[in-house]
């Protein structure tokens, strides 16, 4: 079902300067993407080769044990390698790698040298308390450089990282922890937010009480307060990074191009979060391709991504790829309204930044204070724009491109996932724009829109978005569920081996693709995925609730908001303090993103035949829509 809202594709243009196409890294994308698609596997080859390796790949891909695709097969590396290693030997040491600033004001920059000396001290401090190749190791901090210290020092050591999103509750870290049997877990006493604590290692010590499996506590000093630390458990960076073993040379351990980089949980169709799993190679040959071609990255760059480090777009273009290509990356901590709705502008004014990269629902919240806060800065060192997370609605996308792009700033709207690890569909700085649509696949993507059949769908018309041949930074498998990686995402159309991305999407007559919003149980909250069964569990947790369905209804500011319906057990009532009550425990048992708008006590839900809530009747109920087919209502 579209999205309340969404705005059907236009034919409003906005053209690049013929400047910009002149000095973009790629002037032409029709050209590129004819060559790659004539072979595609000379033209990842060829990527690749831009990148050092230990010993080159024997074959780009096999393809020979579908859907679980190789790619640089027999090659070795390591992440570290081309993030760090190779920098500092040449003039590049010298170079900022990041800028941070909190969110009190305090400031630290890191060279590639200082920043490459920092991983290597703690990758030997990981080495030292036990952690080897292959182990998995949880992260679980606020957004400071430690926390791009610690994934690069697992990188290095070969561990893979298991970032989770300092806004998840102790049920859902403990739950990730459990999956990934995560022994090591590095946090911070808090982060700084809105002024507030936000209370890490508190949730630490709880989530590591509901799973045992961890030994290792390491904990960055950030806010300072009290908090406890259990004697042989707990340790401080600081104190470990004081060590004699802590030296600032480390050896970077020689990997399979497959071998597993991290895990990255994400919300699928049932409760239990999926891990997606990202190898060494092809991960850093497809996002620093995408990253250096779609946001035209040069060396005098100031890049700044403004999502979190515990996303995919943290991962991929906060950390890896920006440190692959010798970029400059700013990180800042806090909130974008902290003190004043002015602190955005105020640090691209401050640094010279060059391109800013953010979420659809960070830019309407913004617009919401008006013109004058980004007008009261000098942000003409803007050259490019980025838009992720959801589909961006015209109206915010003209906002962006007015008031703070200032007509010169190209927005490119990239569509991707999780499971692809880099740019799938996005427009380069040379493609003209329309409002709202992500434009055109990548050089070497293969996307359609097609029917529940695998027939292709007219101009205009919605369809799935699939993925028709494979791309190097492609999710391996989910970690330790091959099952599911097959069911999830290749099973619907198996016949042809095509991907399932999820998403609804429409190409109109000019070949622009529109990505609509999901056509499965997950919903998109401030740019936030969250499955549906995530947020009924936490409900269903409590006490007093039996059962419950939730549903995405169109939100302004959030493109989607929760609503949320439950049937009581017997003997409770619904009232408006149980309806907080268990907003409450939502927040505390699967995260404050997971809190739902609104909470209706019914007596029964619209079930199929054979049990299945119809979600969708739900939602056209609530959206005063017509109910559709009820054909298969079991009442
Ligand atoms: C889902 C993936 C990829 C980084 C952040 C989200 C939606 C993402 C766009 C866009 C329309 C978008 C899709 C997709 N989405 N970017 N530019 N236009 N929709 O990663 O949490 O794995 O979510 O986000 O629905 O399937 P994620």
């Amino acid at each position: 079902m579209a999205e309340q809202g969404f705005t059907p594709p236009t034919s409003e243009w906005y053209r690049p300067t013929a400047d910009m196409v002149k000095q973009a890294n790629v002037p032409d994308y029709d050209a590129v993407y004819a060559l790659a698609r004539q072979d595609p596997q000379a033209f990842w080859a060829k990527r690749a080769a831009e990148l050092e390796w230990y010993k080159t790949w024997d074959q780009v891909l096999d393809d020979s044990n579908k859907p679980f695709y190789k790619w640089f097969v027999g090659g070795k590396t390591n992440m570290a390698l081309n993030a760090l290693d190779r920098h500092v030997t040449t003039w590049r040491r010298n170079k900022l790698a990041i800028i941070w600033e909190g969110e009190d004001g305090e400031k630290v920059t890191l060279s590639y040298w200082r920043l490459w000396q920092e991983v290597n001290k703690f990758a030997n401090v990981l080495r030292g308390m036990g952690v080897s190749k292959g182990d998995r190791v949880t992260i679980y901090m606020g957004r400071v450089p430690e926390i791009a210290i610690a994934m690069l020092a697992c990188a290095k050591i070969g561990a893979p990282h298991s970032v989770v999103y300092g806004g998840f509750s102790e049920q859902a870290l403990a739950s990730r922890i459990e999956d990934a049997q995560s022994k090591v877990v590095i946090t911070c006493d808090g982060a700084w937010l809105r002024g507030k604590i936000v209370p890490l290692k508190v949730t630490v010590d709880e989530a590591v009480t509901r799973s045992p499996v961890v030994e290792t506590v390491i904990v960055v000093k950030r806010t300072c307060q009290e908090i406890q630390m259990e004697a042989g458990r707990d340790y401080w960076y600081h104190d470990l990074m004081a060590l004699p073993f802590a030296k600032p040379n480390a050896e970077t351990e020689v990997m399979d191009a497959e071998d597993p980089l991290f895990i990255l949980y994400t919300s699928g169709t049932t409760g239990k979060p999926k891990g997606v799993l990202h190898t060494h190679g092809g991960y850093q040959v497809y996002t620093s391709t995408t990253l250096e071609w779609a946001f035209d990255i040069k060396e005098e760059d100031r890049w700044w991504c403004a999502a979190d480090p515990g996303w995919i777009t943290g991962h991929s273009y906060i950390v890896y790829a920006p440190l692959i290509l010798g970029a400059t990356s700013i990180i800042y901590e806090g909130a974008p309204t902290y003190p004043y709705p002015d602190r955005w502008w105020k640090i691209v004014a401050d640094y010279g930044v060059t391109i800013l990269y953010t979420a659809p629902t960070a830019i309407r919240g913004l617009m919401r204070f008006g013109e004058a806060w980004p007008r009261r800065h000098d942000l003409s060192s803007l050259r490019l724009l980025g838009s992720v997370g959801e589909p961006i609605n015209p109206e915010a996308w003209r906002w962006y491109h007015r008031v703070i792009g200032e007509e010169r700033c190209p927005i490119i709207d990239t569509w991707w996932q999780t499971e692809t690890g880099g740019f799938m569909i996005t427009p380069l700085p040379s493609v003209a724009l329309k409002p709202g649509s992500a434009t055109r696949p990548f050089p070497g993507i293969e996307v359609d829109i097609v029917d529940d059949d695998g027939a292709p769908v007219g101009a205009n018309e919605d369809g799935n978005l699939v993925i028709k041949s494979p791309w190097p930074s492609m999710i391996r498998t989910v970690y330790g569920d091959d099952e599911r990686f097959i069911s999830q995402y290749w099973e619907k159309y198996r016949d042809q081996g095509w991907y399932l991305a999820g998403d609804t999407a429409r190409r109109d007559d000019d070949g622009y693709l529109w990505v609509i919003g999901r056509n499965d149980d997950v919903l998109k909250v401030s740019g936030y995925r969250l499955g549906t069964a995530e947020v009924e569990s936490g409900l269903v947790s409590h006490s007093a609730v039996a059962e419950s369905a939730v549903i995405g209804v169109p939100d302004e500011l959030r493109g989607n908001k929760i609503f949320a319906y439950c049937i009581l057990v017997e003997g409770a009532e619904g009232s408006d303090a149980l309806e907080a009550e268990l907003k409450a425990h939502v927040r505390h048992e699967v995260g404050p993103i997971a809190a739902p708008a609104q909470i209706e006590f019914v007596d029964n839900l619209p079930k199929t035949r054979s049990g299945k809530i119809m979600r969708r009747v739900l939602k056209a109920q609530a959206l005063g829509q017509p109910l559709g087919d009820l054909s298969t209502l079991e009442d």
